[in-house]
């Protein structure tokens, strides 16, 4: 059982899929590993750790070589994976509808594509959840850059030249980044509000210390589509979230936007007319700007100012901590394959509920519903 390590190739894209700890546990299954040369270095890790770790290094076209499973952070380029094992598993965020193309040249080659983003949330793959692993870190992220960009501080401080008022922190969307930025902005002394179309999170919002802010008028809010995700609100529910959320964010200094819906486009949550009510010298920091933005006139990687308000939000926020983001990516994917590791033939047998979730191709097809039906 071989097993490559691959440097990742998109742009701004720092972490890594293995790290010398992953690259231990898997040793101590019965695997070979092999990392192409300087995968780490911008996650902090020198070649020389994954050598002590007792990875072989090599340039890709050798590390790929009679691999029978190929670890990487994002979809890699299908004309790299030439010369890997018949039937070889390939392990990453594969963004399947976006990179398409890519998908059926994984099918062509003959490769079992597994989309890691596709992993069913259910207890047992708690462990094994990319997306929760790097929303959390995003979440956190999103609060310090934010904290970066604002002219004040954050705590209350009172002063022998007189007291500073504590910064109001609001954050929309309480999944798992939400949380994050939420106890973040807490630690750092702000006083922090918070507002979901899932009802289920006002006691999330209250257990860590913010407000809830929530729509209590419309009847049937529940807002809990399958497997804990948002559905799409009716329009009476997102006019009453509108006017909620404009009287409230004209007092906000800080506002940190994590809303999605799978499948669809971001919902828009601010305006152009609300980012005008705020205070000049307030920053809102868009989490979902790579997928279209809660932030109306947000740009990815972009600190873009409108009626004297800053709005930023990275196009790959978990990239910027590259070493703590690969470190539990890498642990995600080692979690997986250890849980479905067969200790006689000492390869990864999947299970159907895992294993149908997450695989896009099989013996030369395109076998995932989600991209058949
Ligand atoms: P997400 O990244 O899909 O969305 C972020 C948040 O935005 C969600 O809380 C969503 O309800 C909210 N949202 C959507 N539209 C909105 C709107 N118009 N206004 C305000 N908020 C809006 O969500 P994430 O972080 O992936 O988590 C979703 C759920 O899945 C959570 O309940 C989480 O606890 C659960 N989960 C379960 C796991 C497991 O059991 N293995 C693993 C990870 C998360």
């Amino acid at each position: 059982m071989r097993i490559a390590v691959l440097k990742e190739r998109a742009a701004g894209e720092y972490r890594v899929s293995a790290t010398p700890e992953t690259i231990k546990k898997f040793s101590a299954l019965g695997a070979q590993l092999a990392v192409e040369s300087e995968a780490g270095l911008r996650a902090s890790i020198p070649d020389s750790a994954y050598v002590d770790a007792g990875a072989a290094l090599g340039d890709v076209a050798s590390v790929i070589k009679d691999a029978d499973i190929i670890l990487a952070v994002q979809g890699p380029d299908p004309a790299l994976l030439a010369g890997a094992a018949p039937g070889a598993m390939l392990a990453a965020v594969l963004d399947p509808t976006g990179q398409r193309a890519r998908v059926d040249a994984y099918a062509a080659a003959g490769l079992e594509a597994l989309a890691m983003e596709y992993m069913p949330r259910i207890t047992r793959a708690q462990s094994m959840d990319v997306l929760s692993s790097q929303s959390n870190l995003s979440g956190y992220k999103a609060v310090i850059s934010a904290a970066e960009q604002y002219g004040r501080a954050f705590p209350m401080m009172m002063t022998a030249a007189g007291t500073i008022t504590a910064a109001r922190a609001f954050v929309m969307g309480v999944g798992v980044a939400g949380l994050q930025a939420i106890a973040t902005a807490r630690r750092l002394g702000a006083q922090v509000s918070a507002t979901d179309v899932r009802s289920a999170t006002k006691e999330q919002i209250e257990s860590l210390g913010a407000k809830p802010i929530f729509v209590e008028s419309v009847a049937g809010i529940e807002g809990e589509g399958t497997g804990g995700y948002a559905t799409e609100m009716s329009e009476e529910y997102q006019k009453a979230q509108a006017e909620l959320v404009s009287s409230h964010i004209a007092k906000q200094d800080i506002v940190i936007t994590t809303a999605l819906i799978p499948g669809r486009a971001a919902p828009r949550l601010i305006s152009d007319e609300q980012i005008a009510s705020m205070k000049p010298g307030s920053v809102i920091f868009d989490l979902a700007v790579a997928q279209g933005g809660n932030v109306e006139g947000s740009v990815p990687d972009e600190v873009v100012e409108k009626h004297g308000v800053k709005i930023m939000g990275y196009s790959n926020t978990p990239s910027r901590l590259a070493a703590d983001a690969s470190a539990l990516y890498a642990r995600n994917l080692y979690n997986f394959f250890s849980a479905f590791w067969d200790e006689e033939t000492k390869k990864p047998v999947l299970d159907e509920e895992i294993g149908d979730a997450i695989r896009l191709t099989r013996g030369g097809k395109v076998v995932s519903e989600r991209l058949l039906g």
